[in-house]
């Protein structure tokens, strides 16, 4: 349904996205989890024609976005970060209008704009300006605008961000039940939770680069049986190197003055390990292991913690 090919974008000096290679299937929800910075939203835009980029190529069910423009928009439902509609007017003036822009008709449009409301649990506020909605209602409103003309492939940049867990599960229950339709739906993250609890296909994305993709079981393998451990402490780098030497089987993922992250069996390892620290005289102010799940991946590929 989407192909994304050496797609790369650049803003003066900074790789935004960097070479990447993307498929998604139809109905699948692919989530890019990343950081801030990542490159997500170039990615999104790219993808929305909001943003032409540098070099590679964009298909939407098939068809190359570079000569089906007008067509490829008529498939595509785009959700952005920042809200996009009319504050002055109510829920329901704005949904009119966006579905009216996107060529459904009057009859129609008044079906679906119920059901959304319904869905969305703004049933009865639908004649309420926007601007006296919250933050979460505004968020609903900005991801029915997205759906209203059930596109065939739905671009969400960050839909949850910065809302309560209440709208989150109910945003959560739309993007599934429009899946189950088959829209096809790509959505950016830099939540763990989100990514495994809602999308079938995950990519890890950080500076510009997809790092890996696949189900989150797929990707949990790429840690296999190891935990990740952190430990942090009074040690410069080149200490915390020799103290590790003669651990044999664990890999260092990242190694700094005064922490380690690295890769090893933690409940035979650790207790050595951190004996022979403070036989050195070395105080450890942090242990952290993490078993093998969305968060160990990240770390491994990154050497970064993905931070809310
Ligand atoms: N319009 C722009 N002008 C200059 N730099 C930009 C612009 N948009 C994004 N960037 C830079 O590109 C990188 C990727 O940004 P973005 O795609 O917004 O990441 P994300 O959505 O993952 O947080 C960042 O370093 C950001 O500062
Ligand atoms: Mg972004």
């Amino acid at each position: 349904m989407l192909k994304l090919t050496h797609l790369s974008k650049s803003f003066d000096s900074i790789k935004a996205v960097n070479d990447i290679d993307l498929e998604v299937k139809k109905g699948e929800i692919f989530g890019l989890l990343g950081p801030n910075g990542a490159g997500k939203t170039t990615v999104i835009s790219m993808i929305a024609a909001l943003l032409k980029p540098d070099a590679g190529k964009i298909y939407i069910d098939s068809l190359d976005l570079d000569t089906n423009l007008r067509k490829i928009k008529k498939m595509m439902g785009v959700v952005p970060q920042e809200m996009a509609f009319y504050e002055e007017l109510t829920a329901k003036e704005n949904l009119l209008f966006w579905g009216k822009l996107q060529g459904v008709s009057k009859k129609i449009l008044d079906d679906r704009i119920r059901f959304y409301l319904e869905k969305t649990g703004l049933l009865g506020r639908e004649n309420d300006p926007l601007k006296k909605y919250s933050g979460g209602m505004k968020r609903r409103i900005n991801l029915i605008i997205g759906l209203i003309h059930q596109p065939k492939l739905l671009l969400l940049d960050e839909p949850t961000i910065g809302i309560d867990v209440q709208t989150r599960l109910n945003i959560y229950e739309i993007i599934k039940e429009a899946s189950l339709q088959e829209t096809t739906i790509l959505l950016t993250t830099h939540n763990l939770q989100e990514a495994e609890e809602l999308c079938h296909r995950i990519g890890i994305m950080d500076q510009g680069k997809i790092l890996t993709e696949g189900t989150l079981k797929e990707l949990i393998k790429i840690v296999g049986e190891k935990d990740i451990v952190l430990i942090s402490g009074n040690f410069s780098a080149d200490k915390g190197q020799k103290m590790l030497a003669p651990f044999k089987e664990t890999s260092v993922i990242s190694l700094e003055d005064g922490k380690i992250i690295m890769s090893l069996d933690a409940s035979k390892k650790i207790p050595l390990l951190l004996q022979s620290f403070f036989k050195e005289g070395i105080s450890i102010d942090d242990v952290s292991i993490k078993q093998p799940n969305l968060e160990s991946v990240f770390l491994k590929l990154t050497g970064k913690e993905l931070r809310e």
